[in-house]
């Protein structure tokens, strides 16, 4: 079968597609190369032995969107992670996040519903919750107005998605709403590759141990929880990446309660920052230079998730903790130039 991967050679993409491969699925992968590099596909090859077709494309263009579709009409379903994802930027950006992340969306929909097959799984974010009221979170929890422009487009995405299935019964969908993405395959081959200075905190710990980046800044240590830093659920990339099968295989074999569901996708563990970093100290052997500075505007304090619905009704749970993830994500950091 034949699987379209948007987004294929970014962080979970790449690892999304080696699962793919590991499964017997045919992959297409498709990325406007705007946030990765072709060296991920070369990764991906060492570590599976099998080549995705691969083109390149902006899926901001319509009239190039259509004329894949024109070519790859025998594509049984989509995992769809090609967006823009930076919470700081879509503040700066809006616009940007707008088109890249919704007008997409779009345009693969309107091409979606012409193929014989419509199964497609989204690449949502916890970020839709905001700051929840009670933790752990639950897919009940109320989606509250977005904190960024990226969040908002995640949201809408998932209204997209939802008024399509209810207009168009064969069409279905998943939409995953992973918490912290971290870590990297165990071969090193492919890892997260952030553009510039991290956003995230995984990868400026690894770059600061690494010696690329001087310090570490903590983003505030005055919040309500243990040790007064921030709370997130960490979720190794390769659990990530197994969910998706799973959830692609619930939609092929169609035994879905409807057409359109959601699913929190975490290891349902909160780690604080200064806990993340004294694994990280742990697992890499080496102390981590750090700082205490002021809070992170748009942070919410705690997010982790209550992770009973994909258990049962996925089967899916994460098998990795969050030592694997910081000792992955360090010897992917030490293969870096
Ligand atoms: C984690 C914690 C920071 C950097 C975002 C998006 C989410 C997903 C993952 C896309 C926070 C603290 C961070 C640093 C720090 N993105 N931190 N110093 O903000 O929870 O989630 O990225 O899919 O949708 O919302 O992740 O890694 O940026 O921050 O102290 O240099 O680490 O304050 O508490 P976040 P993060």
């Amino acid at each position: 079968m034949k699987i379209l991967v948007t987004g294929g050679l970014g962080f979970i993409g790449s690892h999304t597609v080696v699962a793919l491969q590991n499964k017997g699925y045919e992959v297409v992968i498709v990325d406007d190369l705007s946030n990765s590099s072709l060296s991920v596909l070369e990764g991906i090859v060492k570590i599976t032995g099998k080549t995705p077709i691969f083109t390149k494309l902006d899926l901001k263009n319509k009239n190039h969107t259509s004329e894949f579709f024109r070519l790859h009409n025998d594509i049984h379903g989509v995992i769809h992670f090609a967006a823009s994802k930076a919470v700081g930027e879509s503040v700066e950006n809006p616009l940007h996040y707008y088109e890249n992340n919704i007008n997409t969306l779009v345009y693969l929909l309107q091409n979606l519903s012409k193929l014989p097959y419509q199964n497609l799984i989204f690449s949502s974010s916890c970020t839709v919750y905001g700051q929840a009221d009670e933790l752990p979170i639950t897919e009940s929890a109320p989606v509250k107005k977005a904190l960024s422009p990226y969040g908002n487009t995640k949201q809408i995405g998932e209204e997209i998605i939802l008024d399509t299935c209810q207009s168009v019964p064969k069409f279905k969908s998943i939409s995953l709403r992973y918490f912290n993405p971290v870590g990297a395959h165990p071969s090193a081959e492919i890892g997260e590759l952030p553009i510039g200075t991290p956003q995230n905190l995984i990868p400026f710990i690894t770059q600061t141990a690494a010696g690329k980046r001087e310090q570490l800044s903590v983003f505030g240590d005055d919040y309500p929880t243990k040790d007064g830093t921030c709370i997130r659920d960490y979720i190794h990339v390769m659990d990530l990446a197994e969910a998706h099968i799973v959830a692609l295989e619930r939609l092929l074999s169609k035994n879905m309660n409807k057409n359109f569901e959601v699913f929190n996708v975490g290891t349902g563990k909160g780690n604080s920052v200064l806990e993340v970093i004294k694994t990280f100290e742990k697992v890499s052997g080496q102390k981590l230079n750090y700082k205490i500075t002021g809070r992170r505007p748009g942070d919410v304090t705690e997010a982790f998730a209550d992770t009973t619905k994909v258990n049962k009704e996925l089967g899916w749970e994460a098998k990795f903790s969050l030592e694997d993830a910081l000792e992955s994500a360090w010897k992917w950091e030490q293969k870096q130039d």
